[in-house]
């Protein structure tokens, strides 16, 4: 070992992220009684769900009859069939339940004029098994990942969640047997580094939506969670599904919610025309994201595209009156004032689609315990480790997911993680004393990216990563443009040992966090290309030119990928569930999807 020290914290469970999913799963521990340590390198309050606008699906019925029935259909048909439906039944059954928690624990819900929880349409949402568009959306204004986040940050505190704030996690702990005993974090502020043992770890460490040159994501969505998992030899999911929000502001990649399509707001191209229409004659603007994406997408390259470049669409909510825009839009009036210049009570807003939600992830089953393939075993639990949230692949969301079905996810999933703890540990029992040479690994990589002194600049090889992922892993995919960005992402890769890390300091060393995060970025990177180009159909978000349609005699499964350190991708596939969790609905059989 070098001459790092490591500071030794024992709990029964570590949740690594403290973004809606991570608060959840840590505050059910922590009422589960168990001792509960949460670490996050970020403010609780300002991880990415604060980030969240448009509202979180549960089919409560309060602006018309709903069923959780109809949301599993819509989940699964928004998933193109590769969803897990037991995990989709869990979700849809238990999604009004964990709304109604949060309502009791004081999140300041929209109310409609019977003081009901607000809820608006969103695209893909509707009512008896796809007749027409339905309310399910649970909304506070267009600040509903604010008020959540805040809501659920002040019920762990209640719990007494034990936070460690500003650590940065390195890597997992695992053992001979494959199980992970724990975690190592580096404490930003004054530079120590820590092992956190633990019975369970649970990852809730988000997207990696920083992979991608512009993005909705914040700085910090650098997937660090996933990328422990592929150091520790595990695989990763249906990487190659990357969800394209159909409205990012133009230039910038700030979101505008689809709830304002919800509210009434629509798209137009150059000529002034509502093209959604031709696309999804029955949905309209409210067709699910990868199929609006793709319209979007498709006018531009006709040449139907608004602005002196003809490359961006137009957002009408010019026409919805002022006191809806004030009451129900708040927050994107002023986004798009701040970042477009619009006034959206007389101008239309200029968008693109753009990277803001990883469908896949760590795999994991509906308990929240991580999966992997062994001994035949497509379904073979980790011992120790647990994943929620954008971060975890459960697989809810599959080839595409629905816009308000990602908040409800955090809290139904987190929720379920929390008692799973509940369910299988006991509180304080014994746990195997660390060797050091479970560590030494994870000393190894932090030392080697401090001391990096080639003379290629961080930053120059992460925007070549972006641009790469950009261009060659877009809304529209071919082989060739593919098998292209593998090459390119590869010779990324192979660059990583000449970077430059010019600040050696431990304290607050924002070149060395950089650092780390672009090395946990890089391996995400390589599996999403690989995945992608080894998927020869169209499925969902993954919409390949020379594999047009959905395969599912050949490709009804999961992708698993593994990376080594070389960049070297493995993949792997395993069965899709092809069942429910109960009898009350029967598994709900492909065919094709249209809106
Ligand atoms: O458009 C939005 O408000 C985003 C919601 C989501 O991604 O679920």
């Amino acid at each position: 070992m070098s001459d790092y020290e490591f500071v030794d914290h024992t709990y029964d469970v570590v949740v690594v992220g403290a973004g809606g999913s991570g608060l959840r799963a840590a505050l059910g521990a922590a009422q589960a009684g168990l001792k509960t340590a949460c670490i996050t390198k970020v403010f609780p309050t300002r991880s990415h769900t604060v980030a969240a606008q448009g509202g979180i699906a549960a089919s409560l019925g309060n602006m018309s009859q709903d069923d959780w029935r109809w949301h599993m259909y819509d989940t699964v048909k928004g998933s193109d069939w590769l969803g897990d439906q037991d995990s989709i039944e869990y979700l849809c059954r238990e999604a009004p339940a964990a709304v109604y928690e949060l309502e009791h624990w004081g999140m300041p819900f929209s109310r409609t004029e019977e003081g009901k929880i607000y809820q608006r349409a969103f695209g893909g949402m509707t009512k008896n098994f796809g007749e027409g568009p339905v309310q399910r959306t649970c909304a506070a204004a267009d600040r509903t990942g604010h008020a959540m986040l805040h809501t659920l940050y002040g019920q762990a505190l209640k719990n007494e969640t034990e936070f460690f704030i500003e650590y940065f996690a390195m890597d997992l702990i695992m053992d001979d047997e494959g199980a992970c005993r724990g975690v190592t974090a580096w404490k930003l502020d004054d530079g120590t580094l820590h092992r956190f043992r633990a019975q369970k770890v649970v990852l809730a460490t988000g997207g990696y939506g920083r992979a991608f040159f512009s993005c909705t994501s914040a700085h910090t969505c650098t997937g660090d969670g996933n990328a422990m998992v592929l150091r520790a030899g595990l695989p990763l999911q249906d990487m190659e599904f990357v969800q394209f929000h159909p409205t990012g502001i133009y230039g910038s990649g700030c979101l505008i919610t689809e709830g304002s399509r919800g509210e009434g707001g629509y798209l137009t191209n150059s000529e002034g025309e509502r093209f959604m229409e031709r696309y999804a004659p029955s949905a309209k603007d409210l067709a699910s994201r990868d199929v609006v994406s793709r319209a979007m997408t498709v006018e531009i390259r006709e040449g139907r595209g608004v602005g002196k470049e003809a490359d961006h669409i137009f957002l009408h909510l010019d026409h919805l009156p002022p006191e809806t825009l004030a009451e129900r839009l708040p927050g994107i009036s002023e986004t798009a004032r701040i970042f477009a210049g619009v006034d959206v009570t007389k101008e239309p807003i200029p968008v693109l689609p753009t990277v803001h939600y990883n469908m896949g992830g760590i795999p994991t089953n509906f308990h929240g315990e991580v999966l992997t393939k062994a001994n035949g075993d497509p379904d073979h639990v980790v011992p120790g480790l647990m994943a929620v949230g954008e971060a975890a692949c459960v697989s809810v969301h599959g080839a595409n997911r629905l816009g308000s079905n990602s908040l409800i996810d955090l809290v139904v999933f987190g929720r379920a993680a929390g008692l799973r703890c509940g369910a299988t540990l006991d509180a304080g029992a014994s746990q195997p004393e660390l060797k050091d040479n479970q560590t030494d690994g994870h000393v190894a990589r932090f030392d080697r990216i401090r001391n990096a002194s080639g003379d290629q600049p961080v930053a120059e090889l992460r925007l070549e990563m972006q641009k790469a992922m950009q261009s060659n892993c877009a809304v529209f995919r071919t082989g060739d443009v593919l098998r292209e960005g593998v090459e390119k992402i590869d010779a990324v890769f192979k660059k990583l040992p000449g970077i430059d890390v010019q600040d050696r300091g431990m304290v607050w060393n924002t070149d060395l966090i950089e650092a780390l995060e672009f090395d946990n970025l890089i391996g995400q990177a390589a599996v999403t290309v690989n995945s992608a180009a080894n998927r020869e159909e169209s499925r969902g978000a993954h919409a390949r030119e020379d594999y047009a349609d959905r395969d599912d005699e050949t490709w009804m499964k999961h992708t698993l990928a593994w990376v080594d350190d070389g960049g070297k991708v493995n993949i792997d596939y395993r069965p899709v569930h092809d069942y429910t969790m109960s009898n009350d609905i029967a598994y709900i059989e492909p065919k094709a999807r249209v809106y």
